[in-house]
């Protein structure tokens, strides 16, 4: 390919937690520009940002409802914009570029609402346009490698899943200093819950992309052990799932002395998979009698930002590939797309509908 694709991001300026990340993803595919933002409700912080990355004035924007309009004006439109702003924006901001025929990539939990995600959903499928959610952890090439091995029945049929991700850096009642913090645990700017969404929504996509298995129903009890916060800062949910399978499924953001510490457990009849965030590129089975089986991906390096590389990787493919005529959409491509994003913003609806009524089982 001759000529680079080109994406505006709105969100994610230089002193945001992911902003970074997501550009330095998208630059190592190496096959895509950066050409214009809207990366703060600040100018002067958009402007900072802007400078690091070369990104012309003229293609800068004090709002984001005036950079889709212009953008969406141009006759040789971006291939792509990225939102990285808090939860409650990616609603308004992912429809207002979408009904410019702008394709989405937006950063997870997708909405705030379940009705908000079938809308952009709907809007996307409609416009034929491609809208990823950035559900990085599914990139790791162990998690593919997971993949492989339980669909190849190598460990057996699944009985049992448990996942963990816990943190420790709301510990301590932090929000009032941290900005990061303050966002997350105000209803107004993230919804309806704050850890299960937050976290949960990578453990539910994590469960759902390794075992494909439909949820029958759902308990959850969201625990909230910061005295002044209105939102959850732990989360256990039990999943049953439809084939009779069961879940144990748990978040923390109080693990105190925790970092990232994302793992799973996989009980089939035949093998425990196991993988752990810390060593990214293992994963180990476990048999009977106590024998093991380790596999290790030598050419990735534990711990770097492989899972949003490869997350943009397959976006950008499937994208030049649709570009090129084929019939690539959000059912077939090979990224996470809006559909997930729906299923976790369902999943996080259900567990807050659960605990609120006592944690009593919901059908999904
Ligand atoms: N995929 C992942 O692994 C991952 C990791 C961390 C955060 N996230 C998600 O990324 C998003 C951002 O999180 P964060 O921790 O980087 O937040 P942050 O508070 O650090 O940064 C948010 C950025 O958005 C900008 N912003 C806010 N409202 C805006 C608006 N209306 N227009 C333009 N810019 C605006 C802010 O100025 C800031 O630069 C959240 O949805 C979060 O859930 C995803």
């Amino acid at each position: 390919m001759s000529k680079k694709l080109t994406y505006g991001m709105v969100g994610g300026a230089l002193d945001s937690m992911i902003g970074e990340a997501h550009r330095n993803a998208i630059s190592f595919d190496g096959r895509t520009k950066l050409v214009t933002g809207c990366f703060s409700r600040s100018f002067d912080k958009t402007l900072k940002t802007a400078k690091k990355w070369g990104i012309k004035k003229e293609r800068l924007y004090k709002d984001y409802l005036s950079m889709a309009e212009e953008e969406g004006k141009k006759k040789k439109k971006i291939d792509f914009v990225v939102i990285a702003t808090p939860n409650s924006s990616h609603y308004e901001i992912s429809k207002a570029f979408l009904e410019k025929g702008i394709n989405v990539v937006c950063d997870k939990p997708l909405t705030t609402t379940v009705a908000e995600a079938e809308e952009l959903k709907k809007l996307a499928d409609e416009k034929g346009l491609l809208f990823c959610v950035t559900y990085s952890y599914i990139g790791y090439p162990a998690i593919s490698k997971a993949k492989e091995i339980i669909d190849s029945g190598k460990i057996g049929d699944i009985k049992f899943v448990n996942v963990q991700y816990i943190q420790g850096w709301l510990a301590k009642e932090i929000e009032k200093e941290n900005k990061q913090a303050q966002w997350r645990l105000d209803p107004n700017q993230t919804g309806l819950a704050n850890t299960t969404a937050d976290i949960g929504s990578h453990v539910e996509n994590m469960v759902w992309y390794l075992t494909g298995k439909d949820y029958d129903s759902i308990c959850a009890r969201l625990d909230t052990f910061g005295k002044s916060r209105k939102l959850e800062d732990n989360s256990t949910v039990m999943i049953n799932f439809k084939d009779g399978s069961k879940g144990l499924l748990l978040m923390s953001q109080i693990a105190i002395g925790e970092n990232n510490n994302f793992n799973f457990s996989i009980f089939g009849s035949e093998g425990t998979l196991k993988w752990y965030l810390k060593e990214s590129n293992k994963l180990n089975i476990l048999y009977e009698n106590y024998t093991e089986e380790i596999f290790l991906d030598e050419d990735e390096v534990s711990g770097t930002n492989i899972g949003f590389i490869k997350t943009y990787n397959n976006f950008i493919s499937d994208l030049i590939r649709k570009k090129n005529g084929e019939e690539i959409n959000n059912e077939n491509c090979s990224f996470q797309s809006v559909n997930a994003g729906l299923r976790g913003m369902k999943f996080i609806e259900k567990c807050v509908e659960s605990s609120k009524n006592a944690s009593r089982w919901v059908d999904f």
